[in-house]
């Protein structure tokens, strides 16, 4: 079942929908609003897809390097930004915790995925799990007080190329933010997916048996079922497209025909022509070279890199000095 969201939080989706659809020009949705329980479990079967490299790239790193990562790092405290089902951070907190008992505080959105990530790290020895149900900043303000004693430096877990979905202005803020919130003797750990051929990457965002499309379409219903609207699905299709001049998949919904939807919570009655876009989505890739200048413009200290070569994605090691 999906939890019954708050007024408060309907208010802010109500208020982001009537902004983004009455755009002049490009209507656009935002991509948070993907993760409603059944979104996030259509994400996490889009993680398992032959077609979709990223996770499982994800993952080998996580495998291959637990060891050297933490080699250096004396983390009694690891906060992951948007933890996901925390399958994946398992090898990293068994690694650190060969030396040392570690609190792990994941920070996620949806409180199914918290309470699954809270149940599968729960059972590794050594980890004392401190769950925080929010947005990103508000959790990693939480998890990192000011006053925290000098003996606690944190490793901070930005995992599976989430980065990638904001704008690139937008990424340096936040990585700014993030930056702020942080002192020396800290780590980030930053997932980038990695610039692929064009082919590989419209397989990974258009997949064949159609789970990328649910997911995007999955949004509309949120719409019919959150905000009362009267999309009607089977008139809108999945599309993802390359922008190489930004390096990124866009993903959009496509409507088939001239149509006219409402929305009551949202207040707003929305036209579309035939073939007229919502732009749903960025997934940006990185290229290796741009990795080093984003650390040091938005303040941290790149340490190390590890790279999958079967799917181009790159694991960073970035540390905080004084
Ligand atoms: C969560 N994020 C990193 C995914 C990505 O690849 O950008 C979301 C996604 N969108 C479509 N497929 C997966």
């Amino acid at each position: 079942m999906n939890q019954a969201p708050t007024a408060s939080y309907l208010e802010l989706f109500a208020a982001e929908v009537r902004t983004g659809l009455s755009l002049p020009g490009q209507k656009e949705l935002p991509s948070k609003y993907f993760y409603d329980e059944l979104g996030s479990a259509l994400f996490e079967a889009i993680t398992m897809l032959p077609e979709y490299g990223l996770t499982r790239a994800s993952e080998r790193l996580l495998q291959a390097h637990a060891e050297e990562i933490v080699a250096d790092l004396h983390s009694p405290l690891v906060v992951e930004l948007g933890c996901g089902t925390g399958k994946r951070t398992r090898s990293l907190l068994e690694a650190l915790t060969r030396r040392l008992p570690v609190t792990y505080c994941p920070i996620e959105i949806s409180g199914a995925a918290l309470a699954r990530c809270e149940l599968e790290i729960g059972q590794v020895r050594g980890v004392t799990v401190v769950g925080y149900e929010e947005p990103y900043l508000d959790g990693l303000r939480a998890a990192l007080p000011a006053e925290r004693p000098d003996s606690n430096p944190a490793l901070v877990l930005f995992l599976g190329s989430s980065v990638g979905n904001f704008d690139r202005p937008a990424a340096d803020e936040f990585l700014r933010q993030i930056r702020a919130l942080m002192r020396p003797g800290d780590a980030l750990l930053l997932e980038t997916d990695l610039v692929k051929p064009t082919e590989q990457l419209l397989s990974a965002y258009a997949d064949p048996i159609g789970l990328t499309a649910a997911f995007n379409l999955n949004l509309l219903a949120r719409l019919n079922r959150e905000l009362g609207a009267d999309f009607d699905l089977s008139q809108f299709e999945h599309l993802a497209r390359y922008n190489p001049q930004h390096g990124r998949i866009e993903m959009h919904l496509r409507s088939r025909i001239e149509q006219r939807v409402h929305i009551p919570a949202a207040q707003i009655e929305v036209s579309f022509a035939a073939g007229e876009t919502i732009w749903t989505e960025n997934s940006h890739k990185y290229r290796p070279e741009d990795l080093d200048p984003m650390a040091r413009r938005t303040g941290f200290a790149p340490r190390a890199r590890w790279t999958d070569e079967s799917w181009p994605f790159a694991q960073n090691l970035w540390g905080v000095d004084p």
